[in-house]
């Protein structure tokens, strides 16, 4: 051992004078915990008189061989290491942390020296990949959101991916500096999350599913705002919620069986006239919002615009009605056949169009016919004045009522 050491020594001095002779390739050599590295040099194979490998600063000896006497490991290296005499090559096994650092070889070959070194960055593999969501499901659209990405490994850096795409910090998503924290909001956030987590020796994935429970919001209902009785009418309701909604439709203050969005029926009767409320609840988060709406059933062919229904909810008898009528038909009548002579025909000469609107929105429920249907003798009206929101009050020739587009009060309740 003594005299390795000053063969070993002897060798250094010598050194100086081959500087730059490299024989190991640039660096650093990169291991993992536990497992094994090659030191290659790059001379061809060759008698080599004497092999010395060295490790940190002062140095330590790893091996000392002089073709004369084989190898001699040093105290430490024995069973870890395997060397090749013939290019002074030298594999290190089963490394620790404390491998890390410079190694040195010395080689000779007949009167040349060769001094070169290197380093080993032994790296522990990444393990143990997990990203933690917090709060713990169900995730409420609003609240904050982290997922955090940890596992063992050495010096690791970390890489985040949404639904096959790489995420970087924007307006809703922040990612901590060193992209061990992901921060996000929305619902559009939802989705499928990957965190790639590397070091220079190996990587580890870990992914989770994101459900960011939202809503009921967005509702909306279409409901027409007058219907024929005998008609076939559907009533809609929709909301944007994660989960989807579940519905709740009422007439009046009677629920109707059934939870579906949509409400169909064949034929309406003048009972189905009043108030309908959608409800949507999401069933998470026990958050509703419900939309009411109010359908009149008229008597048939009585659909009109302004007003026809003026003359109905001011509670003039049937007769003055008829007469209004006639006149109406005599107007009309009057119109088709003088073609461009339409504007002296309305009252006041306005050269305003009062008809714009085909669907009028009333605050107070539109009256009702009891029984109105043309059989019957003495219709009655159950809401002789009710208020009527449009502040045009002419009496106008009746048009076709061809648009139901849902003009509806809304309210919203939480
Ligand atoms: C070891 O990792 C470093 C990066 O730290 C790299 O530059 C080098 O080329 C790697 N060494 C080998 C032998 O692959
Ligand atoms: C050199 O290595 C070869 C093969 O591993 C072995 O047979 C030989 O004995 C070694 N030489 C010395 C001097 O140890
Ligand atoms: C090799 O040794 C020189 C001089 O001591 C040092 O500057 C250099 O960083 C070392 N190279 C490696 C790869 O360790
Ligand atoms: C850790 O990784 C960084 C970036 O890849 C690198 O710059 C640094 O040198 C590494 N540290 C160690 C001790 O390997
Ligand atoms: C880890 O994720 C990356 C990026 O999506 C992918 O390229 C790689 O194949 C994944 N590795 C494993 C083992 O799933
Ligand atoms: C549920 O309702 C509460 C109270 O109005 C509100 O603070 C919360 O944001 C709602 N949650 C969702 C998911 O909309
Ligand atoms: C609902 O209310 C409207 C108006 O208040 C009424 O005309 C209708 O008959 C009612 N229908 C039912 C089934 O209660």
């Amino acid at each position: 051992m003594v005299a390795s050491v000053v063969v070993f020594l002897t060798m250094a001095i010598l050194s100086v004078y081959c500087a730059g002779l490299e024989v190991l390739p640039p660096g650093p050599v990169n291991g993992t915990l536990g497992g094994n590295v090659f030191f290659k040099t790059t001379i061809n194979p060759t008698t080599l008189s004497a092999i010395v490998w060295t490790f940190g600063d002062p140095p330590v000896i790893i091996v000392d061989f002089l073709s004369s006497e084989g190898p001699v490991t040093g105290e430490g290296y024995v069973g870890r290491i395997s060397l090749d005499n013939s290019t002074g090559s030298l594999e290190l096994l089963k490394l620790t942390i404390a491998d890390n650092g410079e190694y040195r070889v010395i080689l000779r070959v007949s009167d040349l020296m060769y001094l070169s070194n290197t380093s080993l960055n032994v790296y522990e593999t990444v393990s143990g990949a997990s990203i933690t969501i917090t709060p713990n499901p169900p995730i409420i659209e609003g609240g904050s959101v982290t997922l955090t990405c940890d596992a063992a490994g050495f010096n690791i850096t970390r890489e985040w991916m949404k639904d096959g795409h790489p995420v970087s910090s924007g307006d809703n998503i922040i990612l901590s500096e060193d992209k061990r924290v992901l921060s996000i909001k929305k619902r559009t956030d939802s989705g499928e999350y990957l965190c790639r987590v590397s070091n220079h020796v190996s990587s580890e994935n870990a992914s989770d599913t994101v459900n960011v429970i939202y809503g009921p919001d967005g509702m909306e209902i279409r409901v027409p705002n007058e219907i024929e009785v005998g008609q076939k009418f559907t009533l809609t309701c929709s909301a944007d919620s994660n989960p989807p909604a579940s519905y709740t439709w009422m007439h009046n203050e009677t629920e109707i069986p059934g939870h579906s969005p949509e409400f169909t029926k064949e034929k309406d009767e003048y009972s189905d006239s009043g108030e309908y409320s959608c409800t949507a609840t999401n069933d998470v988060t026990g958050n509703k919002t419900s939309v009411v709406h109010k359908l009149s059933v008229k008597a048939e062919g009585s659909l009109t615009p302004d007003g026809l229904s003026v003359v109905v909810i001011t509670g003039i008898v049937i007769i003055v009605l008829l007469v209004v009528e006639v006149a109406v038909s005599v107007a009309v009548y009057f119109i088709k056949k003088n073609g461009s002579n339409v504007e002296p025909m309305h009252r006041g000469g306005s050269q305003q169009h009062v008809y714009e609107n085909p669907s009028p929105v009333y605050e107070n429920p539109s009256p009702v016919y009891e029984n109105p249907s043309p059989e019957n003798t003495s219709p009655v009206y159950e809401n002789p004045s009710p208020v009527r929101d449009n502040t045009q009050q002419n009496q106008s020739p009746p048009l076709p009522l061809t648009d139901f587009k849902s003009t509806y009060d809304t309210r919203i309740m939480q």
